[in-house]
């Protein structure tokens, strides 16, 4: 007779058998830089994150290396902002600078750069606005000359996330012909209109000021539309495919792991942490056991990398787990 209990008697059957394991080697951890030699500013809506100046982002870098992590995620806060955002493709900005000291102390780690306009501009949307609306066409020019710079300075990544269409066609024949063909990307394809990212805009200074991200960002009551979006950055030379936000959308990730051949990225996104932190701050939840189950749940639905700001307490926490 079946008795599916007899695997679970104890803790080495249970581990023989298990399904599902987090490692280390496919957490990314997103960082946040601000054009300073020192600064660490912690960041309300994320208690544990910060923003960090150059120098204690490479004592950053440091630790989580000793903690085993390998890829990062940069965001860069900048100093100034206009119309169209043109200090996020400035030689020397601030993604820029951050991603050359990297390159030049830890070359062994995985730089993953945002690229997306909406913590430079004055607007703070994700691309170039005329008359209240968002320009697809004219933003892919930007976009490029971002990834450029990006690439230009060592990243190994570029991460296009302003959901304009058609960015990752862009981005990759820009780097083509400027002989970055080493230079991956990783598409934020489907990334949905969401309050989850509230956090973050907070961390980044890069909420709209006017209207909001709804004719870009997609629809979170869509899921076909997801498909749509997966398969034309695979068709138009993405190497790497995201889902975000994770955890409301761990159908989305099924269902795209299952349809296409190419790795998924899942963003654990900001509000997704800000509760965790908030409940187990209250001590209504145990914040250990809740990450665990939230990101093997994630990586259960099919995503072979997920981004996540738990990446270094996940780290230490699975080392011995
Ligand atoms: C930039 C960007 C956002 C996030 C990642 N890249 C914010 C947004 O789209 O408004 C959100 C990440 C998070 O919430 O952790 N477009």
């Amino acid at each position: 007779m079946r008795r599916p209990r007899r695997m679970r008697i104890k803790d080495s059957i249970r581990e023989l058998v298990r399904e599902t394991k987090l490692s280390v080697e496919n957490l990314v951890y997103p960082i946040f830089v601000i054009p300073y030699q020192e600064a660490k500013e912690p960041i309300d809506s994320m208690p544990g994150q910060f923003r960090l100046g150059y120098k204690n982002l490479l004592e950053e870098i440091r630790e989580i290396k000793d903690l085993g992590i390998r890829a990062i995620l940069l965001f860069g806060i900048p100093e100034y902002k206009d119309e169209i955002g043109s200090y996020a493709y400035n030689e020397n900005g601030v993604v820029q600078n951050a991603i050359k000291m990297i390159k030049d102390k830890f070359p062994e780690i995985t730089i993953i750069t945002d690229v997306c306009l909406c913590s430079y501009t004055t607007h703070g949307h994700c691309g170039i606005v005329k008359d209240g609306k968002i320009l697809n066409d004219e933003t892919l020019e930007i976009l490029s000359k971002v990834a450029i710079s990006h690439a230009k300075a060592g990243a190994d990544i570029v991460a296009p996330s302003a959901m304009m269409d058609h960015q990752v066609r862009a981005i990759r024949k820009a780097l083509d012909d400027e002989g970055y063909i080493d230079v991956g990307i990783m598409s934020y394809s489907a990334k949905f209109f969401s309050s989850f990212y509230g956090p973050f805009r907070q961390a980044a200074d890069s909420s709209p000021k006017f209207g909001n991200r709804s004719t870009y960002q997609m629809d979170y009551a869509n899921a076909r539309e997801a498909i749509i979006e997966v398969e034309m950055d695979i068709m138009e030379g993405a190497d790497i495919v995201m889902v975000k936000p994770a955890l409301s959308y761990l159908d989305i990730i099924y269902a795209i792991s299952k349809k296409f051949n190419v790795p998924i990225a899942a963003y654990n996104v900001s509000g997704e942490y800000a509760m965790v932190k908030a409940a187990s701050e209250k001590g209504w939840i145990n914040e250990k056991d809740i990450v665990i189950e939230i990101l093997t749940s994630i990586k259960r639905a099919g995503a072979n990398i997920i981004i996540t700001y738990f990446a270094k307490e996940v780290s230490k926490w699975i080392r011995n787990f």
